[in-house]
């Protein structure tokens, strides 16, 4: 008798029929990199796109606001007097207001401050900043109180019968 441990008698192209069954269930080398790449390009994405958006929105908010010269606004010739309305320059915020004295003006509705949106308060006679007490004239646009350190952007405005033409002054 010997005394070294059982060795089984396999050819050189024999293999046990436990060895088939695990090469058959395991994965190959190349499909796990597979998996693995694809799962790193989705992390990689899902990472990226947030970064890319917070890079890139300052030029093409810039790009908007060059592309856009002119808005009109159908009907806003009916706004009663000492009242506001709100709408998109652009991509941005802005306001056109029908004063008390029958004039009309149009504002960048964009705090000069930290570029919170502003609002019109007729009962106050202002535009107010709700995010640090900014303050601005309503016939003007100036900065008068708070935070903000410059006057609000303004634009041209051209009443017709039909609506409001607000353009870049
Ligand atoms: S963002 Fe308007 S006062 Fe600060």
């Amino acid at each position: 008798m010997s005394d070294t441990p059982f060795q089984p008698n396999l050819s050189q192209h024999e293999v046990l029929p436990s060895t088939v069954a695990e090469t058959e269930n395991t994965p190959t080398r190349r499909a796990f990199m597979g998996v693995a790449a694809a799962a790193g390009l989705c992390y990689m994405g899902a990472m990226g796109y947030p970064i890319y958006r917070y890079l890139a929105s300052p030029a093409e908010m810039a790009a908007n606001q060059t592309a856009v010269s002119e808005v009109t606004l159908k009907d806003a010739h009916k706004l009663p007097p000492a009242s506001a309305l709100m709408f998109k320059f652009g991509s941005s915020p802005a306001m056109l207001i029908h004063g008390t004295d029958n004039t009309w003006v149009a504002f960048s509705a964009v705090c000069t401050h930290l570029g919170c949106t502003v609002q019109f308060e007729p009962q106050m006679n202002r535009i107010h900043c709700a995010c640090h007490g900014g303050v601005y004239d309503p016939h003007t646009g100036k900065n008068v109180s708070g935070p903000p350190p410059q006057p609000l952007r303004a634009f041209k405005v051209n009443v017709a019968v039909d609506g409001v033409t607000v353009s870049r002054a």
